[in-house]
This record gives structure tokens, C-alpha cells and sequence, in this order.
């Protein structure tokens, strides 16, 4: 043998490079592959009979012109390859998308289990509603707040030492500690009585919820983000026992007759007199147990009547009105409602506690 058949060379190319080209799927590729390269392969075979071609020069440059066509080869198998494993690739995306236009057939042997309303929306409904029967209207406010509405304007003036009770979330927007979470639903108080006066239109009877932050370590009986209502009553002649009547109608129309409210002394800057109130635990019903620390009672927020200085700084004149303010948990309130021993169990979403509300 003298040389290199070219021609048969270039057959082989065409033949295997045609293969590449119309093979459909990844497997048929790597059989395609496997025959180019395979010593008894057509170009294995070739190659073996470089052996014949005497000259030195020849045999060399007969050798190199079957590696330029496997390489030939190869690139085009690996060009291949790619193009193959996007279209897989898309397929597989397409077959794995979730058809959200689905209509479920109701089936009575799959019964389909919808979604609902968190315990924690719930509870917030309700609360709303006995606040609307006696005779509040209801809105909600910013979650973000400037120091003046969460802190100043209700009384706490930067270094009140009062300002401790708050572990607050600032913001890192305009002044350092000007922009935070709200650390309670009060600022809701000052955006009210602002717009009530800007229009005119006292007396307010109004009950404000939403989310609240603070700094907490998440426990048994704290959630570092948690839900407060906020109540706000101002009109003419006012009174505390106005208060505590409100705060006794809302215990027993919520949690039921036989649970009761009480007051005791505290102290908030931006109501005077203030009282923490309590209602009887829900727990042992009274009699003491380890849940109340043995008190048959338990805390579930603040409240007092609007502090003259809370009047002062939104423009009300303390002598024509007057008016009282509370405050409390809403994630408290479904606890002791429904007997909950951990509130992280209302931020766990676990679909087997969820369920069961
Ligand atoms: N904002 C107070 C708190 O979260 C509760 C409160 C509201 C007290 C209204 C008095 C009046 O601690």
C-alpha cells in the first residue's frame, strides 16, 4: 500500500458526521460516538492498516489526517450533544410545569383539601367584628414609622427611659434611629387624631390592628413579629369607667361569659391613669395554675386615658375632650382563646396544627 485512501476517509466522515447530525436523543449520540471511536470502528480499521504504507513520511501524515477526522468528528458530536441536552432540558421544564388554570374535578374518592384563613387572620376578623357591634370603626396603618408617630408624639421624647420597653428594629434610612418598625399599633392613635382634626371630625370611636416588631427572641409566649389591636374612643365627657366597661364587653363577647376582665396600675407615658389589664386565664378558669403563675389571671395589654401631652402634640384641646386608649396582643388573644402552649406554633406553619383551626 502506497498511501491514505482519502476518499474512503471522507466517505467515513460524511457517514458518521450525517449520524451526528440526525440523531435524536443523547443515547443514540453516544452510540454514534461509540462507533467513531472504536478500535474496530471504520476509522479503528483504517488506522490499523497505516501499518501497510511503507514510507516513513506517509504513513505519518496518513496517521494525522485520521486524527483530524476524528477530531472532526468528535466536535461535531459535542456541538450535538449540547443542542440535544437543552431540548431535553426544555422538555423536562415543560412536563414539571404546574398548570395553575387546572380545574379540579371534585372527586369523592381524592377529596380536595383547600386552604384557608390563618388562625392568626382569624382571630383579627373576630376581634374586629366585636370591636365594629360596639360601634368602632375599623382601619389599619403603616407598619414603617418615624420616630415622631412610634415614640415622640406619644409622650417619649429620645432618652425617655421608657423607650427601654421597646426593643426596637430601626431602619437604616435618613438619620440613624428615625425610621423603624413600629414596635405597637399606638402611632396609629397620633395618624388618626391628626386626620381627625385635619377634617374635623372628632368624636373617633376606632380600633386599629396590625403586625408589630420588636427585638425578641422568639419563646413560648413572644414572637419577635406579632399582631396588636389598638383601640382609640374620643369624645366629650369620657370617662375610665367608660374604659373598663369597653375592656369587659370586649373579654366576655370574645373569650365568653364566664371570663372577665380587671384592671391593675401601670404605667405607659402616653395614657393617664394607665392600667395593664387582665382577664381571667382561660386555662383553669380562675382557680390558679402554672400558665397564670397561680393568679387565675392573665395579662393581655395596656391602656388609660389619653395623656394631655398626646393631645398636645396632634393640636386637641384636652379641656373640650377627652378619651381613652388600649392596647393588646392579638397572637395572645387566639393562645389563651385556644388554649396554644408555644406561639411559635402559629409561625411554624405546620399544615397539622394549621388544620385544626
Ligand atoms: N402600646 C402599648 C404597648 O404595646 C399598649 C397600650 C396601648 C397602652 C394603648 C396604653 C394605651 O405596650
Amino acid at each position: 500500500m502506497t498511501g491514505l485512501d482519502h476518499e474512503a476517509l471522507s466517505a467515513i466522515v460524511t457517514e458518521l458526521t450525517a449520524a451526528i447530525s440526525t440523531v435524536d436523543d443523547l443515547a443514540g449520540l453516544d452510540e454514534v460516538v461509540a462507533r467513531a471511536t472504536a478500535k474496530d470502528g471504520p476509522l479503528g480499521s483504517l488506522k490499523r492498516s497505516l501499518g501497510g504504507i511503507a514510507d516513513l513520511e506517509s504513513r505519518k501524515s496518513a496517521g494525522r489526517a485520521i486524527n483530524d477526522a476524528l477530531a472532526q468528528v468528535t466536535a461535531a458530536a459535542d456541538a450535538r450533544r449540547v443542542t440535544l441536552a437543552a431540548a431535553a432540558r426544555t422538555e423536562q421544564l415543560e412536563a414539571d410545569r404546574l398548570d395553575l388554570t387546572e380545574v379540579v374535578i371534585e372527586d369523592v374518592r381524592v377529596p380536595v383539601v383547600r386552604g384557608h384563613e390563618h388562625l392568626v387572620s382569624q382571630t383579627r376578623a373576630s376581634l374586629e367584628e366585636v370591636f365594629v357591634a360596639m360601634g368602632f370603626t375599623v382601619t389599619e396603618g403603616p407598619e414603617v414609622e418615624t420616630d415622631w408617630y412610634n415614640f415622640e408624639a406619644l409622650n417619649l421624647p429620645p432618652g425617655h427611659p421608657a423607650r427601654d420597653m421597646y426593643d426596637t428594629m430601626y431602619l437604616e434610612i435618613g438619620e440613624p434611629e428615625t425610621v423603624l418598625m413600629r414596635t405597637h399599633t399606638s402611632p396609629m392613635q397620633i395618624h388618626l387624631l391628626e386626620a381627625a382634626v385635619e377634617a374635623d371630625a372628632l368624636p373617633v370611636h376606632a380600633a386599629m390592628a396590625g403586625r408589630c416588631y420588636r427585638l425578641d427572641t422568639p419563646d413560648a409566649r413572644h414572637l419577635p413579629v406579632f399582631h396588636q389591636i389598638e383601640g382609640l374612643v374620643i369624645d366629650r365627657g369620657i370617662t375610665f369607667a367608660d374604659l373598663a366597661g369597653v375592656i369587659e364587653t370586649f373579654t366576655s363577647a370574645y373569650f365568653g361569659p364566664d371570663i372577665h376582665s380587671r384592671l391593675r396600675p401601670a404605667y405607659f407615658p402616653f395614657t393617664e391613669p394607665s392600667a395593664e389589664f387582665e382577664i381571667t386565664c382561660t386555662i383553669c378558669r380562675g382557680d390558679g395554675c402554672r400558665t397564670c403563675s397561680r393568679t387565675g389571671w392573665i395579662e393581655l395589654g395596656g391602656c388609660g386615658m389619653v395623656d394631655p401631652a398626646v393631645f398636645e402634640a396632634v393640636g386637641i384641646d384636652p379641656t373640650e375632650w377627652s378619651g381613652f386608649a388600649f392596647g393588646f396582643g392579638i397572637d395572645r388573644c387566639a393562645q389563651m382563646r385556644h388554649q396554644i402552649p408555644d406561639m411559635r406554633l402559629l409561625i411554624e406553619n405546620d399544615l397539622r396544627f394549621n388544620r385544626q383551626f
